[in-house]
């Protein structure tokens, strides 16, 4: 028997939310200057509200020199210009409420930007009070002139960086430009925590947590072992030839999560953090806590590297309840801001999208969808000479031709993923007007793949999407039911089938991943189609033999 839901509702609103994750830059351009903007997302809460979204989590809209688009940051309590003020971020949060949803915002906690004045200040001379802000360490070497140690960072197999103005070298876990703090410092964490607080006192539901497996790291400065590994993959961060044990998921972390969870504790409303760590099940829940009282989710990246097959999903399920049950919450996480489309990984085929999104809303856990899924965006055709993003801009000096066959080229270049959102068919998919320039430019797609064109066929994959989402939000189970899969045996091979229930109220989920007709005898009491990739079949009743044709699925309630 599944067990430990509550009969009655014990969740929270965050442990059985959907989220939808805005890159700003990217979304909504409102006063067509070619960079998306807090007044542009403004006017597009309705399409959100109107999908069926609840949280929506913004990517840093604050203050930096934008290097790193808002991953680099200068002042924690300021916008940057392009986006708008703190006005309009406090109206933004209005908004989202208004409409009955959640604000998450992301928080860039390990690093700021090199033109924080906290780091100015630090790099400003080795006695300067804000010195200890940050990790400094002298150099190996006769004149320094090594770096501390082996440390590799996320995207090179450099974690120091030397500066010259006093001779010692800087920890930096990502680029060069993104100093971390050191949270050994018992002020660096009050302030941090004091900048929580400053946007949790604006009403915002929670936070998106950057790197913050990355925060504490080995305080004897140890070299990290040797491993064969070069390219650090989204689940498992070792790279650059080292198993990054003492730069990565440090137990010190472990304890942040909690304190960080009883600063949210300070603020009524439920307020939660997500975060963006990876790293074994074991570690996992160490950061969940082992009375749920660390970070409230975690993004579960081995979904990155799905394969399109039921077996594939079938055993990613099984593990997920087997090491993660109820009251653990699973994430389904398809793509991000620093990922390849998840339509490339599907072929850009949009059935294949309709069945994993259906997989996606109807799982026990959280759905977390990057802007433009919903319509099948695909990756842009940068190349490495044109892309400005600085990962691009480190991997310049490899070959196009063998950066692409190496798979490395959709890795680094992230601004293949970051074109503006595809409103209309027109001139840059109506993100701007045909005489300005978007500051990445728009798939030349658009007049295809659009939100205009799809609203009007409800066949589309964004109506695929606000079916399925409205089939969750009218469905208890859906939400917070027990899921049972049914056993490999007792359906076809490429069929995946699963039974979720709560509270009496049972529905069957059955997708075919194949691309031939499979039947199904259907044993259960669930009959009535709620919803189907095909929406034709919606309302329908099913017999006890169903056919499932080619890459397809359904909902049946009983
Ligand atoms: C995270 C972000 C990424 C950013 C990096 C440094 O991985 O998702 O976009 O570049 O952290 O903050
Ligand atoms: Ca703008």
């Amino acid at each position: 028997m599944a067990k430990g839901n509550p009969m009655l509702s014990a969740y929270k609103w965050w442990q059985k939310t959907t989220v939808y994750q805005i890159y700003p830059r990217s979304f909504a351009d409102g006063n067509n200057d070619g960079v998306g903007d807090i007044q542009g997302i403004i006017s597009k809460l309705d399409y959100l509200k109107d999908m069926g979204f609840e949280t929506v989590w913004f990517s840093p809209l604050y203050k930096g020199p934008q290097a790193d688009h808002g991953y680099d940051i200068s002042d924690y309590c300021a916008i940057s210009p392009e986006y708008g003020d703190v006005s309009d971020a406090e109206r933004l949060i209005a908004e989202v409420h208004a409409r009955g949803m959640k604000v998450a915002f992301d928080m860039v906690m390990n690093h700021t930007s090199v033109e924080h004045p906290w780091f100015q200040e630090s790099r400003s001379s080795c006695d300067n009070p804000k010195r200890d802000w940050y990790i400094w360490r002298d150099g190996k070497g006769s004149q320094g002139s090594q770096p501390p140690n082996n440390w590799s960072s996320f995207v090179t197999d450099r974690g120091w960086q030397y500066d010259t103005k006093t001779g010692q070298w800087y920890c930096a876990s990502f680029f060069e430009f993104q100093p971390d703090l050191n949270y050994d410092n018992p002020e660096v964490k009050k302030a941090m925590f004091d900048v929580l607080r400053f946007w949790l006192a604006k009403g915002v539901d929670g936070f998106r947590l950057d790197i913050f497996h990355a925060i504490h790291k080995d305080d004897q400065f140890r070299d990290n072992p040797f491993r064969f590994k070069f390219f650090p993959t989204e689940d498992d961060h070792d790279g650059y030839f080292q198993s990054r044990i003492h730069t990565v998921n440090h137990p010190k972390n472990f304890v942040l999560a909690k304190e960080l969870r009883s600063v949210l504790g300070e603020f009524d409303k439920d307020r939660f953090a997500v975060g963006e760590v990876a790293g074994k099940p074991e570690v996992i829940k160490q950061y969940l806590g082992e009375s749920h009282d660390g970070l409230n989710l975690i993004f579960m990246f081995e979904t990155l590297r799905f394969k399109f097959t039921a077996a594939w999903f079938r055993d990613f399920l099984q593990r997920l309840e087997t090491e993660f049950p109820y009251p653990y919450i699973p994430t389904y996480v398809f793509g991000n801001h620093d990922q390849q489309r998840f339509m490339k990984k599907l072929g850009n085929d949009v059935a294949k999208a309709k069945l994993m999104a259906l997989l996606q809303f109807t799982a026990r856990g959280v759905p977390v969808t990057y802007y433009g899924e919903e319509i099948g965006m695909k990756n842009a055709n940068i190349s490495l000479n044109m892309a400005g993003d600085p990962l691009a801009r480190l991997y310049r000096w490899i070959p196009q031709k063998i950066a692409d066959k190496l798979g490395l080229a959709d890795l680094v270049i992230r601004e293949r993923a970051r074109t503006p959102m595809q409103w209309t068919g027109g001139p840059n998919g109506g993100f701007c007007s045909a005489d300005v320039r978007p500051w990445v430019a728009s798939n030349p797609d658009v007049a295809e793949v659009n939100v205009a064109t799809q609203q009007k066929d409800p066949a589309s994959l964004l109506n695929t999407y606000k079916r399925l989402l409205h089939a969750r939000n009218t469905h208890v189970a859906l939400q917070e039911g027990t899921i049972r899969l049914l056993d490999a045996g007792d359906v076809p091979a490429d069929v995946l089938a699963y039974v979720r229930e709560s509270g009496g109220k049972k529905l069957l989920i059955v997708m075919n991943f194949g691309n031939k007709v499979r039947k199904f005898r259907n044993r259960t009491t669930c009959t009535q189609v709620v919803f189907a990739t095909d929406p034709g079949l919606q309302g329908q009743l099913a017999g006890a033999d169903m056919r499932l044709q080619p890459c397809s699925g359904v909902i049946l309630k009983d």
